[in-house]
């Protein structure tokens, strides 16, 4: 197999050391350095980029624990309906394989909070088992809300159950029906944070419910793109704070693209607004966010953006490169 990567100096060569069945069409991969003695450290909730075998880049939840230094685990659903990535890490990597991936990015990290509520549906698991520990070892109550189809389907949900049975519930769509999310997370105690993954509508429905309750926060690790934009796309002009270059970004063209022609290649991996790979500081300018990275309060903060999507309302933008 060949390995190829858009940037391999910032990317780490991991060998395929173990793998092994967790649930209808999804396998964990124990994935070990090939050219250093240990992996980056990485805190819970964090994701890594991984180059497909196939070509795209994807993004995978490490489900193993931030102290086992020398190795990291993924969990991957095969997606015959998707774009590809999933079909091929399945596919194309046996135990002894090499792959690229980059070091882990957290954007889903556990805050302080009162309480902890997790809503999983399906493969959304994968983030949930990290922070679970984290609000263990936090000492605060918690609860699992784990959606699937069917329990044969659902990664993990048998351990999970055995080792937490008083606070996790299994929740199997295809006897039970859909779940009311509005009614489960009703009445949530002041100062909780609930945090989903999962399908889009599962995450808006979360986000619904949450936002009839003015004193719970609401987190989402999204893997699929869902920002879109109400504001046409419009020219603006760009500079760079350091580096001086100002130049004009068209209406169909992203920022990544343009200060590639420039010869300013700034970080990137999907190249959807997804992954994080691409954020950049705002000095002035309104930004448009189009990922699915930031959180609403970030985006008001608008003191970065990415660059692979996301674009201007004000007529000009001044970043921090
Ligand atoms: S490259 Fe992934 S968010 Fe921009």
């Amino acid at each position: 197999m060949s390995l190829s990567s858009n940037n391999v100096q910032s990317q780490i060569r991991v060998r395929i050391s173990s793998r092994r069945r967790v649930a209808d069409r999804i396998d964990e991969f124990e994935l070990t350095p090939v050219d250093v003695a240990s992996l980056p450290a990485w805190s819970a909730g964090a994701h890594i980029d991984l180059t497909t075998p196939a070509g795209p880049t994807r993004q995978y939840s490490l489900c193993s624990s931030p102290d086992e230094a020398g190795t990291y685990r993924i969990a991957v659903e095969r997606r015959s309906d998707s774009r590809g990535g999933s079909v091929s890490v399945h596919d194309d990597l046996a135990v002894g394989s090499e792959v690229w991936i980059s070091a882990p990015r957290n954007h889903f990290e556990l805050t302080r909070a009162l309480e902890y509520v997790f809503v999983a549906g399906g493969i959304g698991i994968t983030p949930m088992l990290t922070l679970i520990e984290q609000a263990r070892h936090s000492g605060r109550p918690w609860r699992l809300i784990y959606i699937g189809r069917t329990r044969a389907e659902m990664a993990f949900a048998d351990d999970l159950l055995a080792c937490h049975p008083r606070h996790v519930t299994v929740h199997e769509s295809s006897h039970a029906g859909r779940l009311n999310l509005g009614v489960a997370l009703a009445g949530l105690a002041r100062g909780t944070a609930v945090y989903s993954c999962g399908p889009p509508s599962m995450m808006d429905a979360v986000a619904d419910a949450c936002a009839v309750q003015p004193a719970v926060d609401s987190f989402v690790e999204r893997f699929t793109v869902s920002v879109h934009s109400a504001a046409p796309n419009e020219a603006f002009e760009l500079s760079l704070a350091f580096s001086g270059v100002t130049v004009t970004v068209p209406e169909d063209r992203t920022i990544i693209d343009v200060l590639a022609d420039r010869g300013v290649v700034a970080p990137s991996s999907c190249r959807e607004g997804m992954c994080g790979t691409c954020e950049t500081g705002v000095v002035s300018g309104e930004v448009d966010h189009r990922d699915s990275v930031l959180s609403p309060e970030e985006r008001s903060e608008n003191e970065s953006m990415m660059i692979c999507v996301s674009r201007c309302t004000s007529g000009r933008l001044v970043l921090e490169l």
